[in-house]
């Protein structure tokens, strides 16, 4: 029931299509940082990536364009969002596939592992058990230097959910001005009912719990924060190219990682 719920949410896709185009949820300064990330981390690597919650995937693709993609899955409930993201992935060089399906089940039914799993603004629509599964099955499903990248709103360490919403609702009434009245009314009611944004805390202790040893944070903007999780971070050997054992990265003259430097 629940699922239906927020799929008829997103298969009306014009009105978060409307969220974007204003970059209400600071999609362009995230991906931005999930850009730089994903080069400093795997240089020109070819990657196996898992998309759980896509979307569209209107921002990831041309952050995608740049990198090698060996194989990209995307799962989301949204019928409308899988063809949107089949158009919006088109020029990504590499396997695409996407599925239409619920992201735990996804996670859960799938047999091989991946250099990236990423997930934006889709975790806060489960429940707190959800949560703490994903998690858990991330990191299963995670090479050993791979990177689960995760996007979401976060509630403050003071806020409870009442309150999150409050102060959520309130942003949204003054700045996203550009957004009908009637329009915000059906977002207020999908954030009341569908979305369980977690403390950073919270999300910190999910993680560790299940395995991740690091939890970094990438960016944030207000609510709307980018971290990711490692299992087995790669020690750093040049602190000026940010050169690993295995990300490819090489200063253009002489390398501190080179033995004789
Ligand atoms: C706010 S949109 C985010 C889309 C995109 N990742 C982005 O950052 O713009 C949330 C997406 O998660 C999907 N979603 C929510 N719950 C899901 C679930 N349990 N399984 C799969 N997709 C889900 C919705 O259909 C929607 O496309």
């Amino acid at each position: 029931m629940e699922e239906a719920i927020v799929r008829e949410f997103f298969d009306a896709w014009s009105l978060y299509d409307q969220v974007l185009n204003c970059n209400y949820m600071f999609h362009d300064e995230l991906y931005q940082s999930v850009k730089s990330l994903l080069n400093q981390h795997y240089g020109d690597r070819p990657l196996k990536i898992l998309d759980l919650g896509c979307g569209s995937a209107r921002h990831l693709a041309p952050v995608l364009r740049e990198q090698t993609i060996e194989n990209y899955r995307g799962y989301d409930l949204s019928e409308v969002a899988i063809a949107k993201a089949r158009e919006n992935l088109a020029p990504v060089q590499g396997s695409i596939e996407l599925r239409q399906g619920d992201l735990l089940a996804g996670l859960q039914e799938t047999v091989e592992n991946f250099d990236l799993i990423f997930s934006s603004f889709a975790l806060h629509h489960l429940s707190l058990a959800e949560k703490n599964q994903f998690f858990t099955l991330a990191a299963e499903k995670l090479n050993s230097q791979g990177l689960l990248l995760l996007i979401d709103v976060m509630r403050e360490e003071t806020e409870n959910r009442d309150q999150f919403f409050q102060h959520y609702s309130a942003w949204i009434e003054s700045d996203w001005t550009a957004i009908a009245a009637l329009a915000k009314e059906s977002i207020y009611e999908s954030i009341r009912n569908h979305d369980f944004p977690e403390t950073v805390s919270t999300i910190k202790e999910m993680a560790k719990q299940a395995g991740f040893s690091t939890a970094t944070e990438i960016s944030r903007f207000r609510w709307h924060q980018a971290w990711s999780f490692e299992k087995n971070p790669d020690p750093v050997l040049c602190p000026h190219c940010l050169r690993t054992a295995s990300n490819g990265l090489k200063c253009k003259g002489i390398c501190v990682a080179d033995n004789d430097y």
